[in-house]
C-alpha cells in the first residue's frame, strides 16, 4: 500500500484531476497488450518535467516503486506495476515541442503518439521511420523505453537509430540531458544506453528524434505461396540478390483467413503464406528491384506475385497487416504474442518447430512477422477462462523462445524483455554480462525503485517482488 502521507502529497501536487486511485480506475492500468497483470497503488498524470521531478522526490522519500507508462500497448509487461507503487502516466505530456525541418529533427514530449509525428511533418515530405503496428496509439516515451521496432525497420533500423537525445529524470529527482540535435556527439553514448532500458534506469521527459525525407517511389508486392517454406526461402533469396527492401512481412495461412475476414484488405484466403514486401527509393532502382523480387519469389515457388496498383491498394494491404491483432481478437477470446528472433536462414525450421509445439500443447499457433529481420511473432490462441490454458500457453511460448536461442537467435526483437522474459536472460547472457548490466542499473537507480522486477533476472516470482518493494528501505538489486 502507498503510505497515506505519500498519497496526500501526490494529490496536493497534481490536484483532484491529476491522479487516479479508485480500484475501478486502477484496474484499467493493471495490464498491457500481453497476458500479465498487476495493479499500481496510484496513477499520476504530470504535465511537465517539474511535476515528474516532484513525483519522483515523493517516491524517494517514502521508498515507493515508480513505473512510467505511455499508452499501455506494450507486449512484455514493461509498463505494469509488478511491485505496485506509483505509476506515472505520460498522457498529458503529449506536445510536439519543436519541428526543425531544415535539420530533420523534432523535439517531443514522451506522451506524443508515434503516428502524430509523421502526421505533423507529412505535408513537408517527411516522416518518422519506426512504425510499430500500434503506432496509432503507442507513444514515443514507451517506444524509446522498449526500443520499439515495426515492419519498416528492416532498412531504417529500430527506435535507437532515430533517437538523438533525451531529457530524463533519475529516481532521486535529478534531471539531465543526453545527446542533442547533432549526430555523433563525443563521450559515452548515454542516449543509446537509455534507449531500450525498459524504464529501469530513468524516466524519459523529452525526446529528440530524427525525421526522414519521403522517398521518390514506393512499391508494394504481395507474393502468394502454397507452402510457408517457399516463402521462407524467398527471404533468403532476396538477401542473396543483395536487395534490402524496407519491409518483408510474412503472414501464414491461419492468419490470412483471420485478417481477410476482418479487414477485407485483399489477402488470399486459400494460401499457405504470403510475403508483403515494400521497396522504396529512387524510381529506377525501385523498378529494377521490383523485377528482381518478382523473379526471386517465382524461383522459390510463389504461385502468384501481385503488385499494388494504387496507393489505396497499398494502404489497404498495410491496414490488414497492422490490424492483424484486432482480427485475431475476433476469433479467439485471448492470445499471447511472442517476439523471438532467429537468423533469416532458420525461419523455415522455426516455423516447423512452432507447428510441432502447437500440436504438442493442442493449441492453435499462427504466425505474422517481420521475416526480413528474422523477428518471429508466433501468436498462441487460447482461452484464459479455461483452467490451465494460460499455463499451457506460457509453456509453449517458452519452448519456442528456447528454440530461437538454440538456433542462434534471441528472446526479443522489439517488444522488450519486461516481466515476461527476464528470467530467460540468463540463457542469453553470461553471469559476467548480467552483472555488468546490473552495475549500470545501480549507477542510475541504486535503490531499485524504477520499474523493479523488469528486464534483469530476479530469481523471484511476482509475489516475492511485490512484498519487499513496498517497504521504505532501499533494496539492493
Ligand atoms: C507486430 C507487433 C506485434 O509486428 O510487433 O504487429
Ligand atoms: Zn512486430
Amino acid at each position: 500500500m502507498l503510505p497515506p502521507k505519500a498519497k496526500d502529497k501526490l494529490a496536493h501536487l497534481l490536484g483532484p484531476r491529476g491522479y487516479l486511485d479508485r480500484p475501478e480506475d486502477l484496474s484499467l492500468y493493471e495490464y498491457d497488450g500481453s497476458v500479465d497483470k498487476a495493479r499500481p497503488d496510484i496513477v499520476v498524470f504530470p504535465r511537465s518535467t517539474e511535476d515528474v521531478v516532484a513525483i519522483v522526490k515523493i517516491s524517494h522519500e517514502y521508498g515507493v516503486p515508480v513505473v512510467g507508462r505511455g499508452a499501455g500497448t506494450g507486449l512484455s509487461g514493461g509498463a505494469i506495476a509488478v511491485a505496485g507503487g506509483i505509476m506515472i502516466g505520460f498522457a498529458r505530456m503529449n506536445r510536439i515541442l519543436e519541428i526543425d525541418l531544415e535539420n530533420e529533427r523534432a523535439v517531443v514530449q514522451p506522451g506524443v503518439v508515434n503516428l502524430d509525428i509523421t502526421q505533423a511533418v507529412e505535408p513537408h515530405g517527411c516522416f518518422y521511420a519506426p512504425d510499430p503496428s500500434s503506432q496509432r496509439a503507442c507513444t514515443i516515451g514507451g517506444n524509446v523505453a522498449e526500443n520499439a521496432g515495426g515492419p519498416h525497420t528492416l532498412a531504417y533500423g529500430v527506435t535507437t537509430n532515430h533517437v538523438l537525445g533525451l531529457e530524463v529524470v533519475l529516481p532521486d529527482g535529478s534531471v539531465f540531458t543526453t545527446g542533442g540535435k547533432e549526430s555523433d556527439l563525443p563521450g559515452y553514448d548515454l542516449t543509446g544506453l537509455l534507449t531500450g532500458s525498459e524504464g529501469t534506469m530513468a524516466l524519459i521527459t523529452k525526446v529528440i528524434v530524427r525525421l526522414m525525407r519521403k522517398p521518390e517511389l514506393v512499391k508494394t508486392v504481395l507474393a502468394i505461396y502454397d507452402s510457408p517454406e517457399d516463402a521462407g526461402r524467398t527471404v533468403a533469396e532476396i538477401t542473396a540478390r543483395a536487395i534490402t527492401p524496407v519491409a518483408v512481412e510474412m503472414l501464414d495461412g491461419v492468419m490470412l483467413q483471420m485478417v481477410e475476414q476482418a479487414t477485407h484488405a485483399g489477402y488470399p484466403m486459400d494460401a499457405a503464406a504470403v510475403l508483403l514486401i515494400e521497396l522504396e527509393g529512387l524510381r529506377e532502382m525501385v523498378e529494377e528491384q521490383t523485377e528482381q523480387i518478382r523473379q526471386a519469389a517465382s524461383s522459390c515457388g510463389a504461385r502468384e506475385v501481385r503488385l499494388a496498383k494504387s496507393s489505396e491498394e497499398r494502404e489497404l494491404l498495410w491496414k490488414g497487416r497492422k490490424n492483424a491483432f484486432g482480427a485475431v481478437g475476433r476469433v479467439s477470446p485471448t492470445y499471447y504474442v511472442q517476439d523471438g528472433v532467429v537468423p533469416r536462414t532458420k525461419i523455415a525450421p522455426t516455423l516447423h518447430f512452432i507447428g510441432e509445439v502447437g500440436k504438442k500443447y493442442g493449441l492453435t499457433i499462427s504466425n505474422i512477422f517481420h521475416a526480413g529481420d528474422g523477428n518471429m511473432h508466433p501468436i498462441i490462441l487460447f482461452d484464459a477462462r479455461k483452467p490451465g490454458d494460460l499455463e499451457k500457453t506460457r509453456a509453449a511460448g517458452e519452448e519456442i523462445l528456447a528454440y530461437c536461442i538454440s538456433v542462434g537467435g534471441s528472446i526479443t526483437g522489439e517488444h522488450g524483455v519486461g516481466m515476461e522474459k527476464n528470467e530467460m536472460m540468463s540463457h542469453l547472457f553470461s553471469t559476467e554480462s548480467l552483472d555488468m548490466m546490473r552495475s549500470f542499473k545501480r549507477l542510475f537507480d541504486a535503490g531499485n525503485r524504477l520499474n523493479p522486477g523488469k528486464m534483469l533476472p530476479t530469481g523471484k516470482g511476482c509475489l516475492e517482488i511485490r512484498q519487499p518493494a513496498l517497504g521504505p528501505r532501499a533494496q539492493a538489486y
